[in-house]
């Protein structure tokens, strides 16, 4: 990768809708990024948005405009659906891809782009900037260091409220196009500040719900996370809360961290306080004099530093699986099972994750009898008309190989997994290849 620390960054924009304004805004601040083109399916929006923010330059699609523009890097904000081929197209263009969240609305479509990102030896930033900010780095590093103890009991909420208008959008509320829910449209934000925290995941339970609104994904979910280092974590997303709040509490075993807000944190959300005992230390985990709120801007920032140097990105904007994977696991399969088959457990282990039986399921039909239905982490589903589902399996030494021969044993590896047909047959789960 070329670098210099002195270059501007030529920088366009694909979908200038709601969110695009914060990506222009973030641009024009920084000295290091320049925004010298935009387009949109809409050429009125796009125009619109240009004369807005001072773009040279409005491109009927993006492939005109990554042939003329030659940038060096394109902030995708357009809906999930088309996160992938975008970022592909951007990446065979050599330009490095900035992807607002969710980064794709499946495992798969994220590692083709991060695979395309590292053919083209470009870098593939995402945009979940609940992480930026002074405090949300203070915060980390306390509990990264040991300074507050084990994290031991979490809680994260995000409840909003998002009534039939917000849907009333096309893409909203459907599985082709948005990819999930609230759980992945507005409660991966939160859920990700927290892995940001805590780290990676161990196991997943949870439930989706669909209690109001009129849209073919869940409008809420409740979950228990349990993380790689111990921590459990109650989980709940909703855009059915008229009281609408984000926030996160971890209790370590010095200290209660709290962060209570909306859609973005200063130092007057965060709060942390000491169990009895520990008053003292309290004073050596004050928050720095120095704040930086969170937002798109310091991300924005931070990536475009590591861009100018040729550094790895910013952990504020790298790991772009960590808190998709808990949203798959924890509602991947829930669109395609009747009432009875929703409310199972995913476990990480060191081969595959572990769809636990449940509620008089017999999932080890299918499985070793030791270790149950075995399925890839990236078991989201794909559609197949109403009645029939695919689900993807690895390849395990279990399996007689017959179904899936030509598979790798690299139990993590996408390019190994099969697609299987899922029946239900007598309550007893069967996959046909
Ligand atoms: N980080 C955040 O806080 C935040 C906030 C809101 C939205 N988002 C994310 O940003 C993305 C966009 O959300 P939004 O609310 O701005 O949506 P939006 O519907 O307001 O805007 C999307 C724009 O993309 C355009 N578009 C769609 N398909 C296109 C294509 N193939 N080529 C070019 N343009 C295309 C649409 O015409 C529209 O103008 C989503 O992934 C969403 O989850 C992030």
């Amino acid at each position: 990768m070329t670098t210099d620390p002195d270059r501007v960054l030529r920088c366009a924009l694909v979908g200038t809708g709601n969110v695009a304004r914060l990506h222009a805004e973030a641009v024009a601040a920084d000295p290091a990024a320049r925004l010298v083109a935009v387009t949109d399916l809409s050429a009125e929006a796009a125009r619109a948005f240009a004369e807005m923010h001072d773009v040279p330059a409005v491109h009927d699609d993006l492939e005109a405009l990554l042939t003329s523009e030659h940038p060096d890097v394109v902030l995708i904000c357009t809906p999930p659906a088309v996160h992938r081929e975008q970022a592909l197209a951007a990446f065979a263009a050599g330009a490095h891809v900035v992807v607002e969240k969710p980064p794709a609305p499946s495992l798969d479509e994220l590692d083709d782009m991060r695979r395309a990102a590292d053919a083209a030896d470009r870098r593939l930033a995402v945009v979940f900037q609940q992480r930026t900010g002074t405090a949300a780095a203070h915060v980390k590093h306390l509990l990264d260091s040991g300074a507050l103890g084990r994290p031991l009991i979490a809680q994260c909420q995000t409840l909003w409220f998002r009534d039939a208008d917000y849907f009333a959008v096309p893409w909203r509320g459907r599985w082709s196009t948005e990819g999930g829910g609230t759980t992945l449209g507005h409660g991966i934000h939160q859920l990700d500040l927290l892995a940001f925290l805590l780290g990676d995941w161990a196991s997943v339970e949870a439930r989706m719900w669909r209690l109001d609104r009129e849209t073919e994904t869940e409008d809420a979910s409740t979950a228990t996370v349990r993380f790689a280092g111990g921590t459990v974590a109650q989980v709940v997303a909703s855009t059915v809360s008229p009281r609408q709040t984000s926030s996160i509490r971890i209790d370590t075993q010095k200290a209660t961290v709290t962060v209570d807000h909306l859609y973005g944190h200063g130092h007057e959300n965060w709060a942390i306080t000491p169990a009895p005992g520990f008053e003292h230390e309290a004073a050596t985990w004050e928050l720095p004099s120095r704040e930086i709120p969170s937002g798109h801007a310091p991300l924005l920032h931070d990536v475009f530093t590591a861009l100018r140097a040729g550094g790895p990105l910013p952990p504020t904007a790298d790991a772009p699986a960590r808190s998709l994977e808990i949203v798959i696991d924890l509602g991947g399969w829930w669109w395609m099972l009747t009432d009875e088959w929703r409310g199972l457990a995913v476990h990480r282990s060191a081969d595959a994750v572990v769809w636990e039986r449940q509620e008089g399921l017999l999932l080890d039909t299918v499985g070793p009898p030791e270790s149950g239905l075995q399925i890839g982490r990236h078991a989201m589903a794909l559609a197949d008309g109403d009645d029939a589902a695919w689900i993807y399996f690895f390849s395990h030494p279990w399996w007689d190989g017959s179904e899936i021969a030509d598979a790798s044993d690299d139990l993590h590896r996408r390019s190994s997994v099969q697609r299987a047909r899922l029946h239900v047959v007598d309550d007893v789960l069967v996959c046909v290849r």
